[in-house]
């Protein structure tokens, strides 16, 4: 999608982007990926790191990563004015920066961030333009420091999201969301970074499944980290590491 037309988008859905999260759905999705992402941070980096989380939205995600990890220095970047103004609402000033800002181009210095997050954003562009995102974000990541993107799985339940896709298709005229294949996903790594860590998150009918037995949930959610079946979820984190030392690394 072109900047424009995300801008505008985003700006019409900034007020009510945070009712898909209360859904039936959205509550068990958002606590799950909050609570995976806040101990893939923790597992990685020490309390006070500084973050980047870009596309932060309405802060959605990184209000909890922070409400877990009190200590770490966030920042949050993003295109759209509207759903920037959301996040600084929800998380005061002292305890979190906003900026404006293109993920293509992003306004800081090389070797900046611990850790840099992205989710739910490399489903809106066209794959042929991850590698360059991917560059720029890793730019911003210290030597040893660590970038983790959510990406949509086209295997998601075998056939769901081929059908999802299909059924959006004959009905609507328009295509699915941006879904990568394991090889697609491994091509993304570069001369100073690798993949470290790969999970799958969320298989068809989890919440529902959380409502009646949550142990049984969790217990599900823990196989879809295991390959293969981590190719079966929704989304797959994968969390990349930036290696070699900040004078190997030009910015
Ligand atoms: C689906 S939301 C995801 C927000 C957040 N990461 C989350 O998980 O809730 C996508 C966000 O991407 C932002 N966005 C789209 N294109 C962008 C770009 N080129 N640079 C920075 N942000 C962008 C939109 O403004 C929107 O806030």
């Amino acid at each position: 999608m072109e900047p424009q037309r995300v801008g505008k988008s985003y700006a019409r859905e900034a007020a009510c982007y945070d009712r898909r999260w209360q859904s039936y759905w959205g509550s068990f999705y958002d606590y799950y990926e909050g609570a995976l992402v806040t101990q893939l941070i923790s597992s990685r980096v020490p309390e006070n790191a500084r973050i980047l989380d870009i596309p932060v939205g309405t802060a959605r995600l990184l209000s909890k990563v922070r409400e877990g990890l009190p200590k770490l220095r966030c920042v949050g970047a993003d295109l759209t004015p509207e759903m920037l103004r959301v996040a600084s609402e929800k998380l005061p000033q002292d305890t979190c920066s906003f900026v404006s800002a293109d993920a293509r181009t992003i306004p800081f210095a090389s070797n900046t961030f611990d850790f840099v997050l992205s989710i739910r954003f490399f489903h809106l562009i066209p794959a042929a333009r991850h590698m360059e995102l991917v560059e720029e974000m890793i730019r911003v990541v210290k030597p040893g420091g660590y970038l983790l993107i959510e990406f949509n799985n086209p295997l998601y339940g075998l056939f769901l999201g081929a059908a999802f896709g299909l059924r959006r298709r004959l009905l609507h005229g328009t295509k699915g969301p941006v879904a990568l294949w394991p090889q697609q996903v491994r091509s993304l790594t570069g001369p100073h970074w690798r993949i470290v860590e790969q999970l799958g998150v969320y298989w068809p009918g989890q919440g529902r499944l959380f409502r009646i037995a949550p142990r049984l949930a969790t217990a599900l959610g823990r196989l879809g980290h295991l390959w293969p079946l981590r190719y079966l979820t929704l989304h797959t984190l994968v969390c990349f590491q930036k290696t070699g030392s900040s004078e190997t690394i030009a910015g």
